[in-house]
Parts: C-alpha cells; structure tokens; sequence
C-alpha cells in the first residue's frame, strides 16, 4: 500500500497537473499558439496560399492571386494589412522558387506539386515556450527546422539541396531560431491582447 505522500508523488509525476482537481480531459498545460501555414501549388498556375491562426481560430489568409491579407471578423486592426499583405507577397515569390528547386531536384517536372509549411509557437501558463517550422512536399514530410542546433533537417534525400540553399547564409539558421523564440513568442502576446480587449 502507498501512503498518501507517495501517492501523491505517484500522481504528480504520472499525472501533470490533473492531480490539482482539473479533471482526465484537460490539456496537461494551458497553452497559446500562433501556427502559420504555408501552401504553395505549381499548376495550373503557382499559386501561394498563407494564413495565420491563434488557438485554431483564422486571423487572416494571403493569397498570391489577390496579393492580400484579408483578416477575419475581429481581428480588424491587429495588423497593417498593407505590410503583412507585402512581406507574404516575398514569403509567397520565395516558395514559388522553392518548389520548383525542389521539382527539379526530383525531376518532378510534370502534374501538379504541393509544398505546405507550418511554423508557430506555444506560450504556456508556466511560461514554457515551444517553437515548431516544417515544410512537406506532396504530403509527406520534407525539411524540418530544428531550433536547439539550429539546423535544418532533411527529411527526405532530395531536402538536402535545399538545406544548403536554405543554411547558406550561416546567420539564417540563427535568425529562424530567434524567430520562433522572440518574434513568434511577441507576436503571439499581441494577438492575445488585441482578442482580450476586442
Ligand atoms: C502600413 O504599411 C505600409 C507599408 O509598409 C505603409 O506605407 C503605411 O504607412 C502603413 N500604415 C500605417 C497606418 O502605419
């Protein structure tokens, strides 16, 4: 039989915070997060898609056909549209490019190809942090953005090529790192506000 400190020292460590009366079904950690999804598709025309959700709500989609940033009902005046409608149109002509490296490289030169990247950050109550980056190409898994090195890792052979496009600039894999744990992190603190106050 345990005693009654063992069994909480039982249920702490097997439990998480469901020891604290929150029931089976809660979240073990009460977290934020801001994810960014990135689709781009070759044919029949290169077509970049981006948008931007805070815990699984739309803030806004980017499309390259109408090269806007349009934001959903409330979140009206989280951003400068203009600016996030310009720094998405560079996101989208880069992707664009990648994809055809990456076409290439497979001699996929044919049907259409899909490249779809997701990147965010969680904030949670104990100010725990997590950063995540990482691209598929036709639905499977592709390159993927370790932070703690930081490097890109290639997921599939041919990523190789554009780890060493992407980490050719020896500062960019410490600027995706700073990214996820500073920009990413503030940006999150801001769409949260603006949601509390509107
Ligand atoms: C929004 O961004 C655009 C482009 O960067 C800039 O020209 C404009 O002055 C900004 N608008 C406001 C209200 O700050």
């Amino acid at each position: 039989m345990m005693g009654p400190l063992a069994t909480l020292f039982f249920l702490l460590l097997f439990s998480g915070t469901t020891v604290l009366g929150h029931g089976h079904h809660k979240p073990r950690k009460q977290c934020d997060s801001l994810v960014y999804q990135d689709v781009v598709r070759s044919e029949p025309t290169p077509l970049f898609t981006n948008t931007a959700s805070f815990n699984g709500k739309l803030i806004y989609q980017y499309d390259s056909d109408s090269e806007r940033a349009v934001p959903e009902p409330g979140w009206d005046n989280v951003e400068n549209w203009t600016q996030t409608s310009q720094i998405q149109k560079q996101r989208g002509d880069f992707a664009v490019e990648n994809l055809q490296e990456i076409m290439n490289v497979k001699q996929d030169t044919s049907g259409s190809h899909v490249l779809s990247g997701s990147y965010g950050c969680r904030l949670c109550q104990n100010d725990d942090t997590e950063g995540f980056w990482s691209y598929d190409y036709d639905g499977k898994p592709f390159i993927e953005f370790d932070k703690e090195k930081p490097a890109w890792i290639p997921k599939d052979p041919e990523a190789v090529i554009i780890k060493q496009k992407w980490e050719e600039d020896p500062g960019a894999v410490y600027r995706a790192k700073s990214y996820l744990e500073e920009t990413c992190i503030e940006e999150l603190k801001k769409y949260r506000d603006y949601k509390k106050a509107n």
